[in-house]
């Protein structure tokens, strides 16, 4: 049973399931069109596969093809949030700010957040349409996702849009994921930035870091300081801290060892990551090989911090799954991609993986 037929798809009702089927658009260039279509259709797909991961109120996905452009998924009963905001305003509108919150922490952007793409079944709310949607970690494109929302209450309803858009508000602030704890490796001001780590914090943040740099930072938080080779437990979360400083003659004032700055090894889900900190190639990374790294994470902009020919070093001795290049962007500037491409064939014992710059 056809259940809806709109602008993209005709969405079809077969049991508890839906099927939609994005429809080719004859103003549009056949072979721009099979392009679109498709790659709108896996793009829905692999959301919807994420969002279920995370038990997100949204349609379960069942199966996808991107050759038919059909989409088979949960059918969500209820009815659209279009026909009942009105009834509820400040209500729906802490669903909607709770839901969206969660979306943006997990840099997910709908790109199409009208109440008709919203349903309400019994007493919870469910997202659909994700047709549009697409991962970001910007800023912007959070806000774009959040002003169109706000444009279409305003238009569709109009009565008790500035209710709902407060309760949205309210709720989008609370449920926007903060830090449980933020790790600082030492106290230069550009890896020790009070007004970044400020904006992470909620009431129960736990900020670690060395006890020079928690002097310097003012927080309400609590703080936890640390010290090379050592392994804690803060809030059940284990990790260790491995030295991090300079031992090239003309280096040695920027991070002595005396300061007794940091690097960390992590593990999360499952993965054992190791963020080296501002530090040149040490006898230390020699013995990180025995504790199967999975990600390495080491400078190698040189000036401050080991160069890429030193990382090149340090990464084969580390050996770790995968090895990512950090601290060089702004300090190689146009030459950056050349100390990448150093790097890929220098490192014969992991696979060097590139970061996308965020802004
Ligand atoms: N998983 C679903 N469960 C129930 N109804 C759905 C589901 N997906 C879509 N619909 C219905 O079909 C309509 C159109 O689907 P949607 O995915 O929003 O496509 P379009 O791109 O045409 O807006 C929705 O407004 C909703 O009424
Ligand atoms: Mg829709």
């Amino acid at each position: 049973m056809i259940i809806a037929q709109g602008a993209e798809a005709i969405l079809k009702k077969e049991g508890n399931k839906i099927i939609k089927e994005r429809i080719s658009k004859k103003y549009r260039l056949s072979g721009l069109d099979n392009q679109l279509r498709s790659f709108r259709t896996r793009r829905e797909a692999k959301i919807l596969e994420k969002l279920s991961i995370l038990n997100f109120p949204s349609p379960k996905l069942y199966s996808m093809c991107d050759k038919s452009m059909k989409i088979e998924m949960e059918f969500i009963p209820g009815k659209l949030l279009r026909s009942q905001l009105d009834n509820n305003p400040v209500l729906w509108g802490e669903h909607i700010g709770k839901l969206v919150g969660i979306l943006h922490s997990k840099n997910i952007i709908h790109d199409d957040l009208t109440t008709a793409n919203m349903i309400v079944n019994k007493k919870n709310l469910f997202l659909i349409d994700f047709g549009l949607s697409f991962f970001s970690l910007k800023e912007e494109d959070k806000a774009v996702d959040l002003h169109l929302l706000k444009n279409t209450l305003n238009s569709r309803h109009s009565l008790v849009y500035k209710d709902c858009w407060n309760a949205i508000i309210k709720s989008y602030a609370k449920h926007f994921d903060k830090a449980d704890i933020v790790f600082v490796t030492h106290a230069h001001s550009d890896h020790l930035s009070e007004g970044d780590i400020t904006q992470i914090l909620k009431d129960d943040t736990v900020v670690v870091a060395t006890p020079d740099s928690l002097q310097t930072l003012n927080v309400s938080v609590k703080k936890y300081p640390v010290e090379p080779n050592k392994k804690y437990d803060v809030r059940g979360f284990i990790f260790e801290t491995v030295p991090a400083y300079n031992v090239n003659p003309q280096r040695l004032n920027f991070h002595p060892k005396s300061n007794n700055w940091v690097g960390y090894i992590f593990e999360i889900n499952g993965r054992k990551i190791y963020h080296a900190g501002d530090t040149d190639f040490i006898p230390e990374m020699n013995t990180l090989n025995r504790l199967s790294i999975d990600i390495a994470m080491l400078p190698m902009g040189g000036t401050y911090t080991m160069t890429v020919e030193e990382a090149i070093i340090a990464a084969n001795a580390i050996s770790a799954k995968y090895t990512v290049p950090m601290h060089y962007k702004r300090l190689l500037g146009e030459r950056s991609k050349e100390a990448e491409e150093k790097l890929k064939s220098g490192v014969k014992n992991s696979e060097v993986i590139i970061l996308d710059e965020l802004k």
